[in-house]
């Protein structure tokens, strides 16, 4: 049984109908920037998130980006986070003259260990960037507090999470602001690249929607700052507004999913999701020492896996100056050299999960 990785013809029949026709409509009218699309999903996600503001940008990263620079984030000052991400997370960081401190993880839920701030905090700290991993928040209430004590901003990554909260608070509203991530392959993925940036903030709002048009101001060729091309196109946005109507639906798909995954999977150890959070499960990853082997098992029974990631960031040649290098992150070390991310998009049946799962604990118990 052939077991995909991702099945993006499957999303795209199931939203064919109103794409095709938004799609049309924008052609039509040549209506392709900034317009009625990209407001709908403005208007539909801070609503969703309950969020004052809510600005659609060009990609995640540029999300990340411009939130850090519109929250005043720049040269010099010390943005805490870790090195189990992708790399826009510290890419961005590091575009603005800031220092990542990069932070070990969790080993189960993969994101930062709040235990591991408070030693890693200087007078130069402005910012803890949690990334929430896999599809769940990182603890947030811990970082909050921390954030608290020492008058830091919290800043999420939230590139994984979209409609995620704990405890019914979504994520934004847990800091100063989060950058969202409609990459292809994300829960809501576009037809290409796109984020947005949420936050409660006035200040940052507005200069967030300045910073994607080249930090043009209240006045047309006026510029107040150094800005980016990061208008989301209309195209996308339309895509986004059809998939958006279906996505608690699909996370709900995934939800069922990863519990067949949880209960019938043996031997490999498993995800875990912090108490009182959704988990929207972007990512099913197992932790195994034996993993390349499990990788290729997988392979020639025609399941496809994934390895997010297979080198921690502080290990990346432009990267390593931030970090005491190998051995300084040893949890992050360790889940690098044992992750296994295995298919749990929407569209996959009972019957596929169960043979995932049957497939990976057979091999874990002839090799045992
Ligand atoms: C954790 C994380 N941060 C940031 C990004 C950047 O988002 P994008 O690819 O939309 O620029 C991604 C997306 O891949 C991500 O997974």
């Amino acid at each position: 049984m052939r077991v995909p990785f991702l099945d993006l013809t499957a999303q795209y029949r199931e939203v064919k109908e109103q794409v095709d026709r938004d799609v049309a409509e924008i052609f039509a009218t040549s209506a392709y920037v900034l317009g009625k699309h990209n407001r709908s999903l403005e208007e539909r996600l801070a609503s969703m998130h309950g969020v004052k503001h809510a600005v659609a940008v060009n990609s995640g990263t540029d999300a990340l980006r411009i939130l850090m620079q519109a929250s005043g984030i720049g040269p010099g000052d010390e943005v805490v986070t870790t090195a189990f991400s992708f790399v826009a997370t510290i890419e961005t960081v590091v575009q603005l003259g800031a220092v990542p401190v990069l932070v070990d993880i969790d080993e189960t839920t993969f994101n930062i260990d709040p235990a591991k701030i408070e030693a890693a905090l200087t007078a130069r700290t402005k910012a803890i960037l949690p990334i929430h991993l896999f599809g769940q928040l990182a603890d947030v209430k811990a970082i909050q507090a921390i954030a608290e004590r020492h008058g830091l901003m919290v800043l999420e990554d939230s590139a994984q999470a979209v409609l995620n909260h704990h405890e019914g608070v979504f994520t934004g509203n847990w800091g100063h602001g989060a950058g969202l991530s409609f990459y292809v392959t994300k829960n809501l993925g576009a037809a290409g690249d796109g984020g947005m940036i949420l936050t409660n903030d006035d200040e940052v709002a507005r200069q967030s929607r300045s910073l994607r048009i080249h930090g043009m101001g209240r006045e047309r060729y006026y510029y107040d700052d150094v800005g980016y091309t990061s208008r989301l196109a209309e195209l996308q946005a339309a895509v986004l507004c059809a998939k958006l109507d279906r996505l608690e639906a699909w996370n709900a798909r995934r939800g069922e999913l990863a519990a067949i995954y949880l209960q019938e999977t043996q031997g490999v150890g498993l995800p875990a999701t912090q108490p009182r959070n959704n988990n929207t499960w972007h990512q099913f990853t197992v932790r195994t020492p034996r993993r390349d082997e499990l990788m290729a098992h997988l392979k020639e029974r025609e399941i496809d896996s994934a390895i997010y990631y297979p080198v921690p960031l502080h290990l990346h040649a432009p990267y390593r100056r931030f970090s005491g290098g190998e051995g300084s992150l040893p949890v992050t070390e360790k889940v690098c050299r044992e992750c296994l991310s295995l298919p749990i998009h929407q569209h996959l049946s009972d019957d596929q999960a169960r043979f995932v799962a049957q497939t990976v604990s057979e091999f874990v118990a002839v090799r045992a």
